[in-house]
């Protein structure tokens, strides 16, 4: 007796159709699964006999074997439950139907109810492409599911409900309307007081894709303006949208019955975070801090004490906009294009760059704190900003700063030209430029070259801090419009990479 079901799993962060066949014959009862099953699918074993008897079935008293193919395929995770119920269910005659034309999965309870999974997004997109266009799976993961357009989708809650409704004697329930994933409202530039050099200095970043790193005392609102950031970058595209929800759904932060991730990302690891939790790891990899802050903003917050090695990671995201993991069996790649932001104090105590309080730290101290940064790290930051504490009448002031949407709508504009400008490049905003594209589009006029000859011996400059220069000098001038960069949008750009003593 052999039964076929169309299920699916999840590969990093793509999906992929697996074909479940299942095998009964009248040998002494055992249960096998071939085709390389990791341990969840092993586990799987207990969860379907489980929820077979205790669905009101009977779970075969006959040798079973199912085969997962293709087998050089790693399946992993519970989504394939539901299948191998199905597929057993219909083996052994307790389902009749000629074949089950649906891609079917899930994860089932001991007590036959289903339960939602990660990764839905991905695995009913690879449903469609396999044109494979009715899908039934757990009613708390039918939102999410309802994003890709052209399937049929069909939510149950438990075995026996999927079934019934299989066989034609259940209506299926209505699907939940997803609700919008409820993003915190994030901050807003209009309650930072002061800082208007800090402001500017975000604003160019979020204009050009650029990298910043803050640096000031405790207090002086390094973290508050971070925070304010994705509020002024232009919204989320469809298409960048679906991304970015695609990677939430693989790692499995997708809550029940939401859809879209409509809001860039914010992401605020914590220093003591791993290599592996920052670019994505574990034994069937999944994206980590760098992914999920795809499309949005990536925030190291006190940057000098983040491990090392951790830091050295962040390398090939920042350089190809994807990182790679590797594992014994396949590599996985992950999307991660975000702006970098970080901030740290000037030295251990915070206040060597303050002009009121005295440093307390000794010039070793202050050397290896500063030592901890790599060097390749420094090398790839756009912009250096120093926030100053505030004086008194900033604090008690109200402070009418502009509000976020005002700055919002000078970044998009700038993008646009950006975009414009980089039809043919393939590129979306100025960061992206590699070498050939800043001599196409960055040429300064004669008294440009000039302020760079002074700044490259000036600020030591390396020829990446050069072309960095560039780079931000283009934003700046895409913020004014202008087709060529001016001496004066030059110097506001080398002023972003003399920071003391970095
Ligand atoms: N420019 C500002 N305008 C309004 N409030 C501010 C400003 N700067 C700081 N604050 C207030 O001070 C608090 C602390 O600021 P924040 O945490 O951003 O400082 P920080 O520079 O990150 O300090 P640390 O180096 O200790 O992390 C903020 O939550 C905010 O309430
Ligand atoms: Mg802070
Ligand atoms: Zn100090």
């Amino acid at each position: 007796m052999l039964a076929r079901v169309t299920g699916c799993t999840i590969v990093g962060i793509e999906g992929r159709m697996v074909d479940v066949e299942v095998y009964l014959s009248s040998q002494l009862p055992s249960f096998d699964i071939v085709g390389l099953p990791d341990a969840a699918v092993r586990e799987a074993r207990d969860r379907v006999r489980a929820a077979i008897k205790n669905s009101g079935f009977q779970f075969p008293q006959q040798r079973i074997i199912v085969n997962l193919a293709p087998a050089n395929l790693k399946k992993e995770g519970p989504q394939l439950d539901l299948a191998l119920a199905m597929g057993i269910l219909q083996a052994s005659g307790q389902l009749q139907l000629e074949d089950i034309p649906w891609a079917i999965l899930g994860e089932l309870a001991l007590d036959g109810k289903l339960r939602a999974v990660r990764g839905v997004l991905p695995m009913v997109m690879a449903a469609r492409d396999a044109s494979c266009r009715n899908i039934l799976l757990p009613l708390a993961n039918a939102a999410e599911a309802s994003l890709v357009r052209g399937v049929h989708i069909i939510g149950a809650t438990s075995l026996a409900e999927a079934l019934a409704i299989l066989s034609g004697r259940m209506v299926p329930p209505p699907l939940p309307k997803g609700r919008s994933n409820k993003v915190k409202e994030g901050a807003d530039f209009k309650q930072v007081k002061g800082q208007e050099g800090a402001k500017r200095a975000l604003e160019v970043a979020a204009a050009g894709g650029h990298s910043v790193l803050m640096s000031g005392p405790p207090g002086s609102g390094k973290t508050m303006l971070a925070r304010c950031v994705p509020s002024i970058l232009p919204p989320l595209s469809e298409e960048e949208s679906l991304d970015t929800t695609k990677i939430y759904s693989a790692a499995g932060f997708l809550k029940e019955n939401t859809g879209l991730v409509t809001k860039r990302p914010f992401r605020s690891p914590h220093h003591t975070l791993t290599p592996a939790a920052l670019c994505g790891g574990g034994r069937s990899p999944r994206p980590g801090e760098v992914s999920l802050a795809h499309n949005g903003v990536l925030f190291l917050d006190e940057l000098p004490e983040f491990r090392r090695e951790t830091l050295e990671v962040l390398r090939q995201p920042l350089e190809e906009g994807y990182v790679t993991v590797t594992r014994l069996m396949a590599a996985y790649t992950f999307p991660s294009r975000f702006m970098l932001l970080a901030s740290m104090n000037p030295c251990p105590c915070g206040m060597l760059s303050d002009a009121d309080t005295e440093c307390a730290c000794s010039e070793r101290q202050i050397h290896n704190y500063r030592h901890k940064i790599s060097g390749p790290l420094l090398d790839r930051m756009d912009l250096f900003v120093e926030v100053a504490r505030l004086r008194y009448d900033e604090v008690a002031g109200h402070g009418n700063g502009e509000a976020s949407e005002t700055i919002a709508k000078r970044v998009a504009r700038a993008r646009q030209r950006q975009r414009e400008r980089f039809m043919q490049d393939g590129l979306s905003c100025n960061a992206q430029m590699a070498p050939q594209h800043i001599q196409k589009y960055c040429e300064p006029d004669a008294a440009g070259r000039d302020l760079l000859r002074h700044a490259f011996s000036r600020l030591r400059l390396s020829a990446r801090g050069y072309d960095r220069i560039l780079k931000v000098a283009r934003t700046i001038a895409d913020l004014e419009d202008e087709p060529k960069i001016l001496p004066r949008q030059l110097a506001e750009a080398i002023g972003y990479r003399q920071v003391t003593g970095l």
